[in-house]
């Protein structure tokens, strides 16, 4: 999150640099630069099953040429890519304009199931043309509840609502009779499901239909079938496994948390050459068994005997007399959604380092990283064979698995053999947090190729690369994207290793920023913020976690502050990232809510006391008589993050042009400020909470005076200086050393990150870890574990400190007031013992990039800024005169504007293009 002064004077700055970049362009721009590439629609590549009825159309612009931006564009659209040219449905015609980012479909409707074809051109900012863009498509999902001809199915299937039966087996065969030219699957369910055409997998998403809030958004999901259909007879085939649906969730006990049944509601609609079409429904010709999947469970693991396998099952011609039947019941309603986010894949493929026997003789595969997902197994051995595969994060001080931080997960997956040729098997509906695997049972000397990591996440695009002259840095930056890839598998957990799993809303604001660099969120958070209304409570308050499966509508697991905020923050952030102002006006009534809830609950005088909150959750703390370590007071942080988002609901409402509203919400926060400083804050600027998390939060959160911020600032650095360490936890962690640092305490900030001795970033590292965890001391200094209760190795909340590395460190930053990066901050801040840090962003409008190298000759600086975007760079430490960009002085570089001094720094104005800048000392 920005701090509050900046955005408009640097907005201002941009504009005026914009100018000036435009008219160097014109004398040399070629039309042959311009390309138009990466078309997307919403936020992905050719997307099957769109449900926006006015979906938003982006392109990236490529041109070799400096100071590159759009100054028109046209798009057309039509039935397929051949009447582009002669037949569109809409044409823009040429629009005047520089965004190239969501510009919104205004054609004539669009229909149901139909696919699209577009294409784009532009003309840059000297009228001249780029060539159409190669056609890309989209395709509208089932816009209406009555597309859907399908009913609702249950399997008759004997029935143990207490405990994790067998997965259904669904099943129905039909009949091709003419030439397909289109075929498409439509399919959701209650549980999860994977569905099979003539006994192969329909496409390669896993856990579908994903995790909603599913009383009241149900996501299906659009395959096209075309390939897997033959003429003559055909079958479908259904598996359906519990899932977060009525599978255990929330710690032990919970099960059945949306429903006690699983149900199938799926069509396949075929296009036949001659114009008829058919359509293969969910209905009460359906057939139901059970078969080799005899449990299988989210936290729990799977249980597959091979020997109850049904041959061709999913395929024409299989003997199902001896099936039992399915209930049929009502449609589709409105609660049936379209996908806004990634799906689940598997990813990568993880070979095992090393197989060995641990000191209590178990054969353990280390899989070299903390990953999730779960093992592929080879194995070849006799009939009723059962091989037991347990999962662990971390290894106990003795070297054997330890598994007593997984709580009630059981984590266990058994595999029993049909024995013969090789049998190569991959669980279902269950997945893992691990790094070992101790196989028992296996029936001859385990070889590595026995076993495999399938590594499965939220297929989200990679955007951020970030390296540095540290090694310990780089693993570091490893860790927060492993963090990443662990918990981003459809909704942002806390761990996906426990049996808790869930969607906690504070770690999801404090991380969001980091994750928007790591990795394109922007449909994944889309989504989930689409839960986090939905779940909303009637009072305004957040659930802990999204989708809400603790509160029950309740008075506990809500509200709580600092988590709750994740309704503001999260919304704020992605619109700062990527610009979507629809997805910030759909969240806006929402955000507006939270803030209202708040406002009730602080009162007349604006401070809010009392509630049910997490604090500065897993801050610092220590076992000394005299300082039980770290504690910021809750009621401070309560009226904080109430100013805070009332912040961002204010910006929020300018940024959607809702004036009355940021004027009241402007005046509110600024009416929470004082009352806070009042409350918390002496007049010589000590707070109430002597803490690292309140000096940081209330800098950060702009919430001081302008005449005690430095004093404010010093006392949270003599803090630090004091402690030589941090003592934050969750809620100030994110924010610490970006209030450092802006406060001319970069020194402390490096301190901070390159500190390796406990508590700090790098200390897990020094104890092999590969992912974030949890605590600062999940494995203290002594080599015992953290509180058995609560020590997840996968946790990324405290890598949100990644938001500095790029930010600062690398120097990758943005302008509040121009998202998106539409005009960028290049400001590195080289420190500690750094000789080199880089960092790249695929932005919506292509890559930004900033590199340095400090050697004896100087600074290098390194700087790649997308076109139709402006930056303002930074060249620290550094006299106008000694600057050069690519060995033309700085002041006479093409390209170069607004060269000046600023302090200690050298600031210029660019537009698209690489530059080479060179500080000589
Ligand atoms: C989770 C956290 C979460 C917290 C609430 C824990 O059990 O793992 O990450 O934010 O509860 O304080």
């Amino acid at each position: 999150m920005p701090t509050r002064s900046r955005p408009t004077a640097a907005g201002a700055t941009a504009i005026a640099a914009c100018a000036v970049v435009l008219a160097f362009v014109g004398s040399t721009a070629r039309a042959q630069d311009l390309r138009v590439t990466d078309l997307r629609v919403e936020h992905a590549t050719n997307p099957l099953g769109i449900g926006d009825r006015a979906p938003r159309l982006s392109w990236t612009l490529e041109s070799a040429q400096r100071g590159t931006m759009q100054g028109a564009y046209e798009i057309r659209v039509a039935a397929d890519a051949a009447s582009l040219a002669g037949k569109p449905l809409w044409d823009t015609g040429r629009v005047a304009s520089d965004s190239s980012v969501l510009r919104p479909y205004a054609g004539p409707a669009l229909a149901s199931g139909r696919r699209y074809a577009w294409q784009v051109r532009v003309w840059d900012a000297t009228g001249r043309a780029s060539a159409w863009s190669a056609p890309a498509w989209w395709e509208m999902g089932l816009l209406a509840p009555t597309d859907w001809r399908a009913r609702w199915i249950t399997p008759e299937l004997p029935r143990d609502t207490t405990r994790t039966m067998p997965s259904a087996m669904l099943r129905r065969g039909f009949t091709i009779d003419g030439r397909v030219v289109s075929a498409r699957a439509y399919v959701t369910s209650h549980g999860l499901y994977e569905m099979q055409l003539n006994g192969r997998r329909v496409g390669d998403r896993l856990f579908t239909p994903g995790w909603t809030s599913y009383r009241k958004r149900l996501q299906y999901q659009v395959y096209d079938v075309t390939e897997l259909l033959k003429p003559g007879p055909n079958a479908v085939g259904v598996t359906l496994g519990d899932g977060w649906y009525r599978g255990w969730l929330a710690f032990e006990r919970n099960r059945n948390t949306y429903g006690t049944d699983v149900a199938l509601l799926a069509q396949i609609v075929v296009r036949y050459a001659d114009g008829r079409e058919q359509v293969i429904a969910t209905d009460d010709q359906w057939k139901a068994a059970t078969g080799p999947i005899v449990a299988s469970d989210i936290y729990m693991g799977e249980r597959y005997d091979a020997r109850l396998e049904r041959a061709g099952w999913s395929s024409a011609g299989y003997d199902d007399h001896d099936w039992r039947g399915v209930r049929a019941g009502g449609g589709a309603d409105s609660t049936i959604v379209a996908e806004e986010g990634p799906a689940v894949r598997r990813i990568q493929e993880l070979r095992p380092v090393k197989v060995y026997r641990t000191p209590n003789g178990e054969t353990v595969a280390d899989l070299g990283q903390n990953m999730v997902g779960w093992v592929r197994l080879r194995v070849r051995g006799p009939a009723g064979t059962t091989i037991k595969l347990r999962h662990a994060e971390v290894l106990d001080r003795d070297g054997n698995v330890y598994t007593a931080n997984l709580r009630a997960a059981k984590a266990t997956v058994e595999y029993v053999l049909k024995g013969g040729a090789e049998e190569v098997y991959e669980p279902h509906f269950t997945f893992q947090g691990f790094r070992y695997v101790a196989v028992e049972g296996y029936p001859s000397e385990m070889g590595p190729d026995a076993i495999t990591g399938i590594v499965i996440h939220s297929d989200m695009r990679p955007t951020g690369t970030f390296a540095t002259s540290d090694t310990m840095l780089n693993k570091l930056q490893h860790n927060i994207v492993w963090g990443q890839k662990g918990n981003f598998l459809d909704v942002p957990t806390d761990t996906p290793a426990r049996d808790e799993r869930l969607g906690w809303t504070g770690d999801a604001q404090a991380f969001s920023t980091t994750a928007a660099f790591n990795f394109d969120v922007a449909g994944f958070f889309t989504k989930w913020l689409g839960d986090a209304a939905a779940d909303q409570l009637p009072n305004g308050a957040f659930p802990d976690v999204i989708p809400d499966v603790l509160s029950r509508g309740g008075p506990t697991f809500n509200a709580a502050t600092g988590w709750a905020d994740a309704g503001v923050i999260v919304p704020w952030n992605v619109y700062q990232a990527y610009g979507d102002a629809r997805l910030l006006a759909r969240q806006y009534p929402s955000m507006q809510r939270w803030i209202e809830y708040m406002r009730r609950q602080a009162g007349d005088d604006l401070i809010w006391t009392g509630g049910h909150h997490y604090g500065d959750w897993l801050a610092f703390a220590t076992t000394n008589a005299d300082y039980p370590g770290a504690t910021t007071d809750k009621d401070l942080l309560a009226t904080a993050f109430f100013a805070h988002s009332t912040d961002l609901l204010a910006r929020s409402a300018a940024a959607l042009g809702k004036t009355d509203d940021a004027r009241t919400y402007r005046d509110l926060f600024d009416r929470i400020r004082a009352a806070f400083v009042r409350e918390y804050v002496t007049a010589e600027g000590r707070m109430s909470s002597n803490t690292q998390t309140a000096y940081a939060i209330a800098l950060r959160f702009d919430l001081l005076p302008e005449a005690l911020r430095p004093r404010a600032a010093q006392r949270l650095a003599d803090d630090v200086k004091s402690f030589g360490h941090l003592t934050t936890g969750f809620l100030g962690t994110p924010h610490l050393t970006h209030v450092l640092a802006a406060t001319g305490h970069t020194d402390l900030a490096y301190m901070l990150l390159e500190r390796q001795r406990y508590p700090s970033w790098l200390y897990p590292i020094t104890r092999g870890a590969t992912t974030m965890w949890e605590r600062w001391d999940g494995i203290k200094p002594d080599g015992s574990f953290q509180d058995v209760g609560m020590n997840s190795f996968n946790h990324y909340a405290y890598g949100a400190i990644g938001d500095w590395m790029y930010r600062a460190v690398a120097g990758l930053d943005q302008d509040a007031a121009m998202p998106a990066y539409k005009h960028s901050l290049i400001h590195p801040q080289p420190g500690g013992g750094l000789t080199h840090a880089e960092a790249s962003l695929a932005t919506v409008y292509g890559k930004l990039a900033s590199s340095w190298t400090v050697d004896a000759g100087g600074l290098t600086m390194d700087v790649t800024v997308p076109p139709n975007t402006t930056s303002t760079v930074r060249v620290p430490g550094a006299q106008l005169e000694r600057v050069t960009e690519s060995g033309v002085p700085v002041a006479r570089a093409p390209g170069v504007t607004g060269a000046r001094q600023d302090g200690a720094d050298v600031v210029v104005e660019v537009g698209s293009g690489t530059y080479h800048f060179k500080r000589s000392s």
